[in-house]
C-alpha cells in the first residue's frame, strides 16, 4: 500500500509455493497427530481449528484457512512483511486492555476487555475481506455489532462520525518506529457506517480469540469496505463532529480516502480493482460492488458520487 519497491513484494510464485510446501508439512503433522490417536496412544492432536472447516460465508464460498487466515497479515505496526507478522507480533501483550470510548457523548467510559466481552453477546459472522491490494479471504469472524457499544454511550446530535485509534507502543511494535507514517493508525467511519448491522467489533476467529496478528484483543470489522477501514488492536473510540483524517488519508491522500468502499469499477491509480485473488484458492475472480453487500449498504450512498468520494 505504502510506495513500497517491487522487490519487498513477494512475487505470487514464491507465495504459492512457500503455501504448498507449508500445507504439506500440515498434512505431515495431521498425519502424526492422527497416529497418536490410535489405541494405547495419547491424543495429541492440535487444538486449533485449522485445517479443514465446513463454514461457508452466504454465497456458499468456503471459509479461508485458519492458518491462511493467521499467516498472512497486514499490520504494519510490526512489519510490511505479510508473512513474518505472526511471528514478530507473537509476545504483543494484550492483556489487561482497555478501550476509551468517549468525545460527543453522554456516557463516555473506560471498557475492560472481559467487560465487552462479558456485555455483549459473541455471534459469528462470516465475511469476506477484501484487501485494496487485490486479495481476499473469507473470515468467520465473533464479535458483537459496533452499534450496540454506541448504544451505551449516547452519542450526542453533533456527533457525525466515528474515530478509531490503535494501540501507540513503539517499544512493542516496531513498525511505529518507522516515521514514514504519522502514528497511531487511525480510521474513521460515518455515524450511520458505524451503525449498520454488518459492523462489527471483532474479538475472535473461528471461535478462539483473536491472535496478535489479526489485531487481538478487539479489531473492527467493516466487510464493504477495503481491508484498511478494519483497524486492528483498538484503544480508542471517539465520537466527533468532524470527518476523520486516517493514517492512509494521510500517507497518500489521492490513493486512500476516507470512505473506501469495494468498488471494481474505481482502479486505485497504481492497479485495477476489477479482479481479487482470494488466498488458498488459484486463479482471480471478479470484485462485486461493495464486497457483495450492495443490497444492505448501498442506501447508505444514495445520491453520492462514488468516484469523487473514494
Ligand atoms: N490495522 C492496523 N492497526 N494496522 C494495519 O497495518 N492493516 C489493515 C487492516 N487493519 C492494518 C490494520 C489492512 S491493509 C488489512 S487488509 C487488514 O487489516 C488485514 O487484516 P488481517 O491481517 O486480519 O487479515
Amino acid at each position: 500500500m505504502k510506495k513500497i519497491a517491487s522487490s519487498e513484494i513477494t512475487p505470487e510464485s514464491v507465495y504459492r509455493s512457500r503455501r504448498r510446501f507449508l500445507r504439506s508439512g500440515l498434512t505431515f503433522l495431521g498425519a502424526a497427530a492422527l497416529a497418536a490417536c490410535a489405541p494405547g496412544g495419547v491424543d495429541e492432536s492440535p487444538k486449533s481449528p485449522d485445517l479443514r472447516s465446513d463454514k461457508v460465508d452466504e454465497f456458499g464460498d468456503p471459509a479461508t484457512s485458519f492458518a491462511d487466515i493467521t499467516g498472512f497479515n497486514n499490520f504494519y505496526e510490526f512489519t510490511t512483511d505479510k508473512e513474518r507478522v505472526a511471528r514478530l507480533s507473537q509476545n504483543f501483550i494484550t492483556s489487561p486492555w482497555q478501550v476509551q470510548v468517549g468525545g460527543l457523548v453522554n456516557q463516555p467510559g473506560l471498557w475492560d476487555l472481559d467487560a465487552l466481552r462479558r456485555q455483549f453477546d459473541q455471534e459469528e459472522r462470516i465475511y469476506r475481506l477484501r484487501c485494496v491490494e487485490g486479495w481476499s479471504m473469507v473470515i468467520p469472524w465473533d464479535g458483537f455489532p459496533l452499534r450496540k457499544l454506541l448504544d451505551r454511550v449516547e452519542p450526542r446530535s453533533d456527533a457525525k462520525y466515528v474515530r478509531f485509534e490503535t494501540l501507540y507502543d513503539p517499544q512493542q511494535m516496531p513498525g511505529q518506529r518507522d516515521s514514514y507514517f504519522s502514528w497511531p493508525y487511525v480510521e474513521g467511519l460515518r455515524l450511520d457506517e458505524a451503525y449498520h448491522d454488518l459492523t462489527i467489533l471483532a474479538t475472535g476467529v473461528y471461535g478462539q480469540p483473536l491472535l496478535p496478528q489479526n489485531g487481538a484483543p478487539v479489531r473492527l470489522v467493516v466487510p464493504w469496505k477495503y481491508g484498511f477501514k478494519s483497524i486492528k488492536s483498538i484503544v480508542k473510540i471517539e465520537l466527533v463532529a468532524e470527518m476523520p483524517t486516517s493514517l492512509w488519508m494521510k500517507a497518500a491522500p489521492n490513493e486512500y480516502g476516507f470512505y473506501a468502499n469495494v468498488n471494481p469499477e474505481v482502479n486505485h491509480p497504481r492497479w485495477s480493482q476489477a479482479t481479487e485473488r482470494r488466498i488458498g484458492t488459484s486463479g482471480r475472480r471478479a470484485t462485486l460492488m461493495f464486497n457483495g453487500y450492495d443490497r444492505q449498504v448501498s442506501p447508505l450512498y444514495a445520491g453520492m458520487d462514488l468516484r469523487e468520494n473514494y
